[in-house]
């Protein structure tokens, strides 16, 4: 018997407001081993009928199937099921139904126009109007969708209720060649008669402050908002109201929010929606903006992902009111009070106490993370901020009239809505927590891009350290829509002459800079490979080939650019990051001691071959050949270059050995002395990493791949500075920018640069999911097609279990071991095939069909 578990649409549950792909993918599952399958038939259909059926299909990988000959109509909703035959014939049922709602699909239907009720005098301000419009509804309606968007930030609200689906709508992206719209199904908020639909507007990225300089207006002066309600009636009729100069306007309630600096909320101005207050009128004017820049996001919104309570509330030694939410998120608080008319509610967010246990703020910088509350009546009331979000796990509570208890304040999770995919546990305590850590830095900057830390007045899309966190991102969570949609600004803001701006939206190129970035905005080593490795990372744990047909004029583009600087395998341009806050960097300098011209080589050969790997999976023959002979011939001077005759790196750092191996550019003879060399420079250090952002994603596998897994494991293990698990003993519930953010005699590194939640070094997640897990991808069979199973079995760690969800399914895996035997488990999904076996001992058997496994091995072989 087979039957279907999950269906996705491009790999979403439910989405909202899809315009392209309509992407199938879904888990199968089967009461008999080595299930393959060999057909399937979908259909979609809406209320009135089928409106697809593909009949039965054979052939394919089954990873996805793309419905290239379904027409939509806009704003519909969808049912799409799904039957498949495995090898021998047998059939499932249909898979129960999953709905999709499409968007706004011709660009022509969008008849509302960008409004907005600033003017260029409001350059400066960063405060809020609420535009709205009260709409007739003449009859019992079907449906009422609306699709929204912003040149800055909205929240949508329908008869005075904010709409909780989306936060910090629009979210960031290349604003003038890429704004998303979202669509919400808002049927069960309207009713027949008068009904006032409005959007509250802030500045957010898109006129708030941000980058390294704190500039303002980065994409426009003026905040806008669009927005299209269409009314659907029982008797099939329709009716569309949309923005434009018969709106209305007022001043908005938020007197000032910023991403960085906190929100500020005068609930004595809550004009939303028919109150009584007085609140100033704003005129309302139509913007020119060209809708042909609009692109729907049917999902991985950014939303209130979990909500938690305070731990303790405390009182510092300097008599400051403190709530300790317990861990560092991103997200925001949360009030719950009661007072009298203009009472103020002071709040601020900050990370970390200092060596006396005071508030310690230093380390934000400029970023005031500070929400004001000012109540309209004696009324009980709950807010949230609208337009900005902190990083933070203590809040000090500066100001609050009446009683303060642990139901007054809530911690409010933000990030992008994606499933996690990832689990991991083992019998170490200390390796759980680092997982945890891990786990809890990505959903501290995944919040709409990829950022570096979620605290400091920075928060922006580093390219370098979503490269490096890319892998380890995928074993955790659904990242494909929320790289995919990166990957699309990351296109869109790479210049002409193909260089990659080191942030991602580029707030920072043409603008005016100062201090180091002045060398330089675009095309560093390691953070410009974003443009190659992410795609790339994207195909082969997803196996969808569209990600490298959308991405692969920008991964030439950035090849080509590093071939046009190149004298053989090297090149150089402007400003470069090497490896970034190393630890054997030069007393106050970020840059580690590996050359950055051997971190360029080193990362123009990695492109370079996943150019010509990504030219083969879209047919790009030429391209194919012309990449490969030129990876060929700079690996060859690569090795002139850097080896000395007896096979050693003349470059005795731990990173320049770390790459060396890691990407396999030495001759396998040299093998053996580069992990001696780097056995010898971790002696240096007294078995220490002194590795960066480059070398620190790779220095287990340089070892466990070449016969030194113990030394990796040790690595991993430690717990003195610097370490992962130094962290931990130091009570970190995220990862840290340095390894030594809070030194061992309790002072802080330079406040300058010292985030306590930035994921970079939490890279070592893909070492524990490959290697203590064991569960590896395969490139040449992507989406995990074929992989294996293949942990390392340390002597001191008793048991590993967790599991990955892959598109075909979920791949489980367990192993304990106990008197010099080890059991291992193992769930292979439909569809796909897994080679098994120890790290210890080798591959044991190839090509395990789909089901369930247990196998038992002495360390020296299979029982
Ligand atoms: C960021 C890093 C980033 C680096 C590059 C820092 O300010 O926080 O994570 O990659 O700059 O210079």
């Amino acid at each position: 018997m087979i039957w279907i578990k999950n269906v996705f649409i491009n790999h979403m549950r439910t989405p909202m407001g899809l315009c392209e792909d309509f992407l199938v993918t879904w888990h199968a599952e089967s009461g008999r081993r080595n299930t393959m399958l060999g057909r399937y038939r979908l259909i979609i259909y809406d209320e009135s009928g089928v409106c697809l059926d593909t009949g039965i299909k054979s052939g394919g990988n089954f990873a996805a199937v793309k419905l290239e000959s379904f027409s939509a109509r806009s704003l519909h909703k969808y049912y799409v099921k799904v039957r498949i035959w495995d090898e021998q014939e047998q059939n499932s049922e249909w898979s129960a139904p999953e709905a999709f709602f499409t968007g706004i699909l011709d660009p022509d239907e969008w008849e509302a126009s960008f409004i907005t009720a600033e003017t260029k005098d409001d350059a400066e301000k960063s405060a809020s109007e609420y535009v709205y419009k009260r709409i007739s509804v003449k009859a019992a309606v079907r449906r009422v969708t609306v699709c929204a968007s912003a040149l800055g930030l909205y929240t949508l609200y329908i008869n005075g209720k904010r709409r909780t689906e989306t936060e910090l709508a629009p979210g960031w992206t290349s604003y003038h060649k890429h704004l998303l719209y979202q669509t919400y199904d808002v049927t069960d908020t309207v009713a027949c008669g008068e009904n006032e639909i409005g959007l509250l507007v802030g500045a957010g990225w898109y006129k708030g402050v941000m980058g390294p300089y704190l500039q303002r207006n980065h994409y426009g002066v003026l905040t806008a908002a669009l927005c299209q309600i269409r009314v659907e009636y029982e008797d099939g009729t329709t009716e569309v109201f949309g923005t434009d100069e018969s709106w209305c306007a007022k001043e908005g309630p938020v007197t000032f929010s910023e991403i960085y600096d906190g929100e500020i909320f005068d609930a004595r101005k809550n004009g939303i929606c028919r109150c009584a207050e007085e609140v100033k009128e704003l005129p309302v004017r139509r913007l020119d903006v060209d809708k042909c820049i609009l692109w729907a996001q049917p999902g991985g919104w950014v939303r209130v992902m979990e909500t938690i309570r305070p731990v303790r509330i405390f009182t510092t030694p300097k008599g400051e009111t403190v709530a300790d939410m317990g861990k560092n998120i991103a997200g925001r608080p949360e009030i719950r009070a009661k007072a009298c008319r203009g009472a103020k509610f002071e709040l601020q967010c900050f990370e970390i106490l200092d060596n006396d246990g005071n508030v310690y703020t230093d380390n934000l910088r400029t970023a005031k993370q500070t929400i004001i509350y000012y109540s309209r009546d004696d009324s009980e009331f709950v807010y949230t901020p609208h337009f900005t979000f902190q990083g933070f796990r203590y809040i000090y509570v500066k100001s609050w009239p009446g009683g303060l208890t642990a139901e007054s304040i809530r911690g409010q999770v933000l990030y992008s809505s994606m499933e996690q995919t990832g689990y991991f546990e083992t019998s170490d305590t200390m390796l759980n927590r680092l997982n945890e850590n891990i786990l809890q830095s990505l959903k501290g900057n995944f919040v709409d891009v990829p950022m570096d830390c979620p605290q400091r007045d920075e928060r922006m899309g580093w390219t370098g350290d979503a490269q490096i966190f890319c892998s380890t991102a995928c074993f955790l969570m659904d990242t494909y829509s929320f790289y995919r949609k990166w990957l699309v600004d990351l296109r869109c803001d790479q210049k002409e002459n193909g260089g990659i701006p080191h942030v991602i939206p580029d707030i920072v190129t043409g603008t005016e800079v100062r201090g180091f970035l002045r060398q330089g905005t675009d095309s560093a080593a390691a953070w410009a490979d974003a443009a190659t490795l992410i795609p790339w990372k994207l195909y082969t744990v997803y196996g969808d080939e569209s990600i490298i047909f959308e991405q692969y004029a920008s991964m030439k583009k950035w090849v080509d650019f590093m071939r046009k600087r190149a004298r053989g395998a090297v090149w150089s341009y402007k400003l470069q990051f090497g490896d970034w806050v190393a630890l054997d960097a030069q007393e106050g300098s970020y840059f580690g001691a590996t050359p950055n011209e051997y971190v360029s080589a080193v990362y123009y050969l990695v492109s370079t071959q996943i150019l010509y790997r990504a030219a083969q999976v879209v047919g790009e023959e030429t391209d194919y050949c012309t990449y490969q002979k030129l990876y060929e011939k700079n690996l060859e001077d690569f090795r002139r270059r850097y080896f000395t005759e007896e096979g050693r790196l003349n470059i005795d750092t731990q990173t320049a050995v770390v790459l060396a191996l890691y990407f396999k550019l030495a001759p396998k003879e040299y093998t053996a002395g580069l992990v001696e060399q780097l056995k010898n420079l971790l002696d240096k250090y007294k078995g220490h990493l002194v590795t960066g952002f480059v070398g620190t994603p790779y220095i287990c596998f340089a070892l466990s791949e070449n016969g030194a897994e113990k030394g990796a494991y040790d690595l991993l293990k430690r717990e003195d500075m610097p370490s992962w698990l130094y962290q931990i003993t130091k009570g970190a519930t995220t990862i840290w920018e340095h390894w030594d953010g809070l030194k061992e005699d309790g002072t802080l590194w330079d406040p300058h640069m010292n985030s306590f939640n930035h994921y970079a070094y939490g890279a070592i997640g893909d070492w524990m999911y490959k290697v203590l897990l064991g569960v590896r991808e395969d490139s040449d069979a992507p989406g995990y097609r074929h992989f294996s199973v293949c942990p390392y079995i340390p002597e001191n760690l008793e048991h590993v279990k967790g599991s990955y969800t892959s598109v075909y399914g979920e791949i489980a895996v367990s192993w304990k071991q106990r008197e010099g035997k080890v059991y291992l488990d193992v769930l292979i999904p439909v569809n796909t095939t897994a080679d098994i076996g120890l790290h210890n001992i080798g591959i044991q058997d190839k090509n395990v069909g789909s089901g369930t496994y247990e196998f038992v091995y002495s360390l020296e072989g299979r029982e």
